[in-house]
């Protein structure tokens, strides 16, 4: 298998959690994107191969690809923060747009050896008016009102037109996007996340400043959705109908404000962690954002394998456990083990 982003904090728990299967995994990535990381905690890098490549540098995609010979690509590098794609929108559609069509490419070279390859856009790849009680199922609009939601709504159309242009035809490699958003788990440090800011604010012992606490998203721990990419690479190897888009959002009433998620974190904590509104003018992010993800528990059997409240007990449990100096690899296993079991059917 090949993980692009692998140091990141969803390629590098899901890269961990090939190697507990005994996947041969191979990594596509410079180094982690924070200090510290998921990634070094854990010793992601310790029982995988790496390839220190730019997804803009199509040549050394194409090495990386050839040198690996996946069978399963999962694409996951990106420029993933909104605030960031204000700052900097060329380089956010250079790695988001070129850096997926550079993957989309170097599949197609491999001429069908690669029997599928997932592309991991985002929750935000819809057009998004801000309705309340709005579920966005895969039939929807895309759109995006910043340059990162619209370089993923432009990964989706690429993806799209790639498979239509050169990934249809009989033996040739299958592809698939996959839309989810909001993840949480320990060891996420990255900016403008909210798990990141409450763990360095708790550092810092100061209050934890918030942009926007009536913000409705789809939370959920980063394991749900790994797992539905994993079962969605699984089905695209079977058949072909899997080769289109899904969402992998979480259950209906786990799309909760912002502030409803600190409450419980605070609850979970203790007095350590304290919140107070952040009044700086802030990019404009749609209020409400929720996704239907009936498709995949239709067509691929997927669930969320555990709801919001598991998903928080978890986060502190390992953010407990790091700040006692524990072992992080280990503490990152055993809750692979349990996230499996809880999936496993009875
Ligand atoms: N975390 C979320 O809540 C969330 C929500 C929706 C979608 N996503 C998507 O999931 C994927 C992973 O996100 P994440 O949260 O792990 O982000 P992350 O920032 O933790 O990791 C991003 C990874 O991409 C790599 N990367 C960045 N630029 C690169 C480049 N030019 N060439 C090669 N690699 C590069 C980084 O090194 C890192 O390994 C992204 O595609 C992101 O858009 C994440």
């Amino acid at each position: 298998m090949l993980v692009t982003g692998h140091t990141g904090f969803k390629g590098a728990w899901l890269s961990l959690w090939l190697q507990a299967l005994g996947a041969r995994v191979t990594g596509l990535a410079p180094g982690p994107p924070t200090r510290p990381s998921f990634y070094e905690l854990a010793g992601v890098g310790q029982s995988m191969r790496e390839h220190p490549v730019d997804v803009r540098d199509a040549g050394a995609v194409r090495w990386a690809l050839e040198d690996a010979r996946p069978e399963i690509v999962l694409h996951l590098a990106a420029q993933p923060m909104v605030r960031r794609s204000l700052h900097d929108p060329v380089m956010t559609y250079e790695v988001n747009v070129m850096g997926t069509v550079n993957v989309l490419e170097a599949v197609r070279r491999a001429g069908g050896e690669v029997r599928a390859l997932v592309v991991v856009t985002s929750d935000k790849c819809y057009e998004n008016a801000g309705e309340p009680a709005r579920r966005f199922s895969e039939a929807d609009r895309l759109g995006g009102g910043d340059p990162y939601s619209s370089s993923k709504a432009c990964a989706e159309l690429v993806a799209g037109a790639y498979r239509a242009s050169f990934l249809s035809a009989e033996g040739s490699s299958r592809v698939a996007t996959a839309r989810a958003g909001n993840v949480i788990g320990g060891g996420d440090w990255g900016e403008d996340r909210l798990i990141g800011d409450v763990v360095r604010a708790i550092d810092a012992r100061r209050p934890v400043r918030i942009r926007s606490p009536r913000a409705v998203r789809p939370w959920q721990h980063v394991m749900n959705p790994l797992s539905g990419y994993l079962r969605l690479a699984e089905e695209l190897c079977r058949t072909d109908e899997a080769a289109r888009a899904w969402n992998f959002g979480p259950r209906e009433e786990d799309a909760r404000p912002v502030s409803w998620i600190l409450e419980r974190l605070v609850a979970l904590w203790g007095d350590a962690l304290r919140w107070e509104l952040d009044e700086a003018a802030n990019p404009h992010e749609a209020a409400h954002l929720a996704l239907d993800s009936s498709l995949a528990e239709r067509g691929l059997g997927w669930r969320p394998g555990w709801d919001l409240e598991q998903a928080l007990e978890r986060v502190v449990e390992w953010h407990r456990a790091q700040l006692a100096g524990e072992h992080m690899r280990r503490v990152s296993l055993e809750q692979i083990q349990q996230f499996a079991q809880a999936q496993t059917p009875r």
